[in-house]
């Protein structure tokens, strides 16, 4: 069997990475992926740089040994804390993501950029990096403790914690454009947008994510053209949280 009939590994701490999975099974119908949520040790984002390389490491190694093709880090946390250890690390391709900041910046008239994302991702090298390059007019909205509501699945106290954080402000009439920087808070994407005037755009990942692996599956003729497609969750936690991804998957973002 060649390697082009091998999984993509993908993995997040939790469900998050179920939203670019969704982008990815939708252009690439026809690959295998193999989903892992690091459950377990979630979440990420309120760790050190160093606790996640180390959960990072031990997710990495068990879809290495299921034979991945290449690997996608569904999640910016992991993606800033571990991404340029893993490519250092790793033979086969790693595609990673970051907070969707560049496409904001294209939409930005004059006003700010608000960046929800995770207290780890907003401390990382690698973003204050992105904010020299995009970062006019951005400012960071760390979110501890909203993964937590998208896991489980408490509608209403995230609403209540977007309301708070977004509403609360007095400069939303200044706002042009909020940066989703999280898997996870791609599935709050609708409820987000009735909250906020129509003029602010919402920027994530998941879409420019699934072209890039498809760029470079094509690039490393990896590609996956006539497979019957397939998706397969594993998890560190518990049965219930393998049903939880199997639920939110079969559920459009
Ligand atoms: N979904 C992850 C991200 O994109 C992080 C969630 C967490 O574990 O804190 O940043």
């Amino acid at each position: 069997m060649s390697a082009r009939q091998d999984p993509i590994g993908v993995f997040d701490s939790g469900i998050g990475g179920i939203s670019t999975l969704q982008s990815m099974v939708r252009i690439l119908p026809k690959e295998r992926f193999l989903f892992y949520g690091d459950v377990a040790n979630a979440p990420y984002g309120t760790k050190r740089t160093e606790e996640v390389i180390f959960c990072v490491r031990k997710v990495v190694q068990h879809l290495l040994e299921r034979r991945i093709k290449a690997l996608v880090i569904a999640c910016n946390t992991a993606t800033g804390a571990a991404a340029a250890v893993l490519r250092s690390e790793l033979t086969i391709p790693v595609i990673g993501m970051e907070p969707a900041l560049k496409p904001a910046s294209e939409l930005r008239h004059d006003g700010k950029i608000l960046v929800l994302a995770t207290p780890l991702t907003l401390k990382q090298e690698k973003f204050e990096r992105l904010m020299a390059l995009y970062g006019r007019g951005a400012e960071k909205v760390p979110c501890p403790g909203l993964m937590e509501l998208v896991e489980g699945e408490d509608d209403e106290g995230a609403r209540a914690y977007l309301e708070r954080l977004l509403l609360g402000r007095k400069d939303l009439d200044r706002v042009d454009a909020v940066v989703l920087g999280c898997t996870h808070y791609v599935f709050l994407k609708p409820m987000i947008r009735a909250m906020l005037p129509e003029h602010i755009a919402i920027t994530e990942g998941s879409e420019g994510t699934a072209r890039q692996l498809r760029r470079v599956l094509a690039r490393e003729d990896l590609l996956n053209e006539d497979g019957p497609g397939e998706v397969i969750f594993e998890t560190s936690g518990s049965p219930e949280s393998l049903e939880l991804m199997k639920r939110r998957m079969a559920r459009e973002a």
